[in-house]
């Protein structure tokens, strides 16, 4: 496993690597929702390059960047027995170098939801994607259901910027109780954690509306807020039932539909979503 940070050699093993590369960029604090997208790479690919960069432009003012985990040597240790070539880890002089001033944005798309929550986060990410596609050249990119909108943000800024890049959409990874895997599950304490298992309970009492033939998103938005506000620690941010495609919240769910959420348990705030038919 090649440990590389800086982009010259990183593009010097690139030129290096024959046959199919697949790419799992992360933010770091793997755990194994970030090692599943890993694993499926390197079940599709000839090789496997995963990035780890806390990208600071994706963060809020008031966000958690500084706090935010890290780990490295921790999250080498995870990568090692999983066959990885190499892993990429830039440092922000590389990413941002002085007097940056190039953006990509993707525009409706990063409007509601998270888009709505958290001003200017999509710009972030979808800049920083564009900059590692661009470093790493992969075939194949790998990214987890788990943050749906990010998803349905990089599928429309591939397609529009031309990448010849195919997105690949993992499932996300829960604990036993329901909980969606997160590097921010690290900041909840004991209660916290307990009270965390909502958003799943929430989620999972919704769908079974809609398995049982309910199509009224009002209904399925309001069981959710219903179940969400049972729990005492739980502040809803947002609930969305949304066409998957754009993102638009519905009145008919006609189509494959996104139930998604933000809610914040104490101090920590938690996202998650189901996909609908
Ligand atoms: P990060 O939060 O580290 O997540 C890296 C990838 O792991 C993302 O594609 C995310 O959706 C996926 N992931 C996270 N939790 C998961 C889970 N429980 N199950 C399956 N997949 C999961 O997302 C980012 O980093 C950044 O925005 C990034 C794309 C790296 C750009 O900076």
């Amino acid at each position: 496993m090649n440990i590389l940070s800086s982009l010259l050699d990183l593009r010097t093993k690139r030129l290096s690597l024959d046959g199919k590369v697949g790419l799992v960029p992360t933010m770091g604090y793997l755990h194994p929702g970030h090692l599943s997208l890993v694993s499926r790479a390197k079940a599709e690919n000839d090789h496997v390059i995963v990035t780890i960069f806390v990208n600071p432009t994706q963060f809020g003012a008031n966000e958690d960047l500084s706090k935010y985990p890290r780990d490295l040597e921790r999250d080498l240790e995870l990568l090692k027995p999983l066959g990885v070539d190499v892993v990429w880890n830039p440092s922000a002089e590389i990413m941002y170098p002085s007097g940056y001033q190039t953006w990509v944005n993707v525009e409706a798309l990063t409007n509601p939801l998270e888009g709505a929550m958290r001003p200017g986060h999509f710009k972030g990410v979808t800049t920083i994607v564009s900059k590692i596609f661009n470093a790493t050249q992969p075939h194949k990119a790998y990214f987890g259901q788990k943050d749906a909108q990010q998803v349905a943000v990089i599928r429309r800024m591939t397609l529009d910027l031309n990448f010849p890049i195919e997105i690949v959409v993992c499932p996300t990874l829960r604990e036993d109780d329901g909980l969606a895997m997160s590097s921010r599950n690290k900041y909840l304490n004991d209660e916290e954690r307990k009270a965390a298992t909502v958003l799943f309970r929430s989620l999972s009492e919704a769908k079974k509306l809609f398995d049982a033939g309910e199509r009224d998103a009002d209904v399925l938005r309001n069981k959710m807020k219903e179940v969400l506000g049972s729990e005492p620690l739980a502040n809803v941010q947002y609930v969305s039932c949304a066409d998957y495609d754009s993102l638009e919240e519905l009145n008919l769910i006609e189509n494959k539909a996104l139930l998604s959420m933000a809610v914040f348990i104490g101090k920590t705030r938690l996202i998650d979503n189901f996909v609908l038919g």
